[in-house]
């Protein structure tokens, strides 16, 4: 392996432009593996239905701005999965910036340890993005296997 992609496996920052606007983009893999009992997230990579229909949540899904003050709630729900906007009014603080915690979840029966969550998004809060970057964030968590934070 190389050692950019090497650290780029445990750390990867990168910086998108849109409209003359920078975003960071960061990806924190889920560790300390993903899929299965005791992962943070679902691993969907090797199945196809379920990739459909987070995808099908994930092209359908608008929101582009969370407010800090948000109540937490599910945003938009299908009959298999749906986005929940996860963590306690107010975010939480890192690295100088708030965020909000997004997660698609899937909508079946949850085995006690395993995990439900397909796609992890930290977002900063009370700012605007692109839809198609939020929706990046979501593809690339899930296929990934990788949280996502994204911020101005
Ligand atoms: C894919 O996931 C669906 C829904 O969770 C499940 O019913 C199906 O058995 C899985 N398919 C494979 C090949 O694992
Ligand atoms: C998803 O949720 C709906 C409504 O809460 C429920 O009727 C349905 O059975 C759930 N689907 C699965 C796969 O659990």
């Amino acid at each position: 392996m190389h050692l950019y992609s090497l650290i780029c496996a445990i750390f990867c920052i990168f910086a998108l432009e849109c409209h003359g606007q920078q975003y960071t983009f960061r990806e924190d893999p889920v560790l300390p593996y993903c899929g299965g009992r005791g992962s943070n997230q679902v691993d969907v990579r090797g199945n196809r239905s379920e990739r459909r229909e987070a995808e099908k949540i994930i092209a359908a899904f608008e929101g582009d701005y969370f407010a800090c003050s948000e109540k937490p709630k599910s945003l938009i729900t299908h009959k298999e999965v749906r986005i929940d906007l996860q963590d306690a009014v107010g975010g939480f603080e890192r690295n100088g910036k708030r965020w909000r915690n997004l997660q698609l979840q899937q909508n079946g029966s949850r085995r006690e340890g395993y995990p439900s969550t397909v796609a992890t998004v930290l977002i900063e809060c009370n700012k605007p993005f692109p839809i198609r970057l939020v929706r990046k964030a979501f593809v690339d968590s899930m296929t990934k296997c990788a949280m996502i934070w994204l911020s101005q």
